[in-house]
């Protein structure tokens, strides 16, 4: 029998504990601490584990490379929030890790969770050594320069040459976003040995779709739901869906997203049952209220 999603939840915020308590403690680990363990959808994770299962592979081959996502993933929001990119105070409910310790703790604490994703699928025993090489790789493209990191510095640069089509604007969000997303499918697929471009084209929709719904929530959420100020991607003038169409065209936009990630999922050969779930759970109309 498939494990409800909370209970995956609870594994992997479980087993994220236990791979930062092999780090020796600190102020330095008591900040990634702070980032890995406070809050957050645990999305990708759930995604790579959901991949894994619905294939017919066992959760616990997955449960390491779900957490190396997870770590880059925190590791990429912490920097996300400093001053010299968004400059945004608050995460996930709370200060962000520069509030509530400084910048320079933030930028150290985002280093060593990207280190420490690397480290985590290296030293996975339940992977034999092929397999994890193949996912070093897969990790590396997607967070690197063609990946997070290269969307980032896009996205910086987003304000100051602001006519900018929608293919652009795919490009940008494909990588700073779509990448992490489809990395956890990927490994998730190479945690059983299948061929790791199997959910590409779900891949592409679900990052997509994501990230409009995240530039929506910017836009129409509150400061409950979205745990932190809406409207900051108005203060850095960056470039975003409802900008560069209008917000109702970004929202049908949206729709049709949603409507080409299920599309995708049905015309795969297997029962993408989690999957599907998740699919919902991660572009649900939660923030964007009245609009939908
Ligand atoms: C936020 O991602 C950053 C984006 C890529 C838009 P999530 O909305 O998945 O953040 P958490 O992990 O749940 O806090
Ligand atoms: C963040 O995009 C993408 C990465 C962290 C790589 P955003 O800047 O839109 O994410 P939020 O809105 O701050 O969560
Ligand atoms: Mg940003
Ligand atoms: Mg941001
Ligand atoms: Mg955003």
């Amino acid at each position: 029998m498939t494990p409800p999603l909370d209970d995956l939840r609870e594994d992997i915020d479980a087993h994220l504990g236990s791979l930062l308590g092999g780090v020796p403690g600190g102020e330095l680990v008591d900040a990634m601490a702070y980032a890995l363990l406070g809050g957050g959808k645990r999305l990708r994770p759930l995604l790579c584990i959901a991949t894994c299962l619905d294939v017919g592979g066992k959760a616990s081959s997955a449960l390491a490379p779900a957490c190396a996502v997870e770590m880059m993933h925190c590791y990429s929001l912490i920097h996300d929030d400093l001053p010299c990119m968004d400059d945004d105070d608050e995460r996930r409910g709370r200060p962000s890790l520069h509030r509530a310790f400084d910048e320079a703790t933030a930028v150290l604490a985002g280093d060593a969770l990207q280190s420490l994703a690397f480290e985590t699928l290296a030293a996975s025993e339940t992977l034999d050594a092929t397999t994890r090489l193949a996912m070093l790789r897969e990790l590396a493209d997607a967070s690197g320069a063609r990946g997070m990191v290269g969307g980032q510095m896009l996205d910086i640069r987003s304000p100051v040459s602001n006519s900018k089509s929608r293919a652009e604007l795919q490009v940008l969000q494909a990588k700073k976003t779509g990448a992490l997303f489809r990395c956890a499918l990927r490994l998730g697929l190479l945690s059983t040995g299948h061929e790791r471009g199997l959910l590409d084209r779900f891949a592409t929709h679900l990052g997509l779709a994501f990230q409009m719904a995240d530039d929506l929530r910017d836009r129409f959420g509150t400061r409950e739901n979205l745990g932190k100020s809406p409207g900051s991607d108005a203060k850095s003038r960056k470039l975003t869906w409802p900008g560069l169409l209008g917000e109702a065209a970004a929202l049908k936009a949206l729709e049709e997203e949603r409507r080409a990630c299920m599309e995708a999922l049905e015309q795969l050969d297997f029962e993408a049952a989690l999957l599907t779930g998740l699919t919902g759970i991660a572009l649900g109309t939660d923030g964007l209220g009245e609009q939908c």
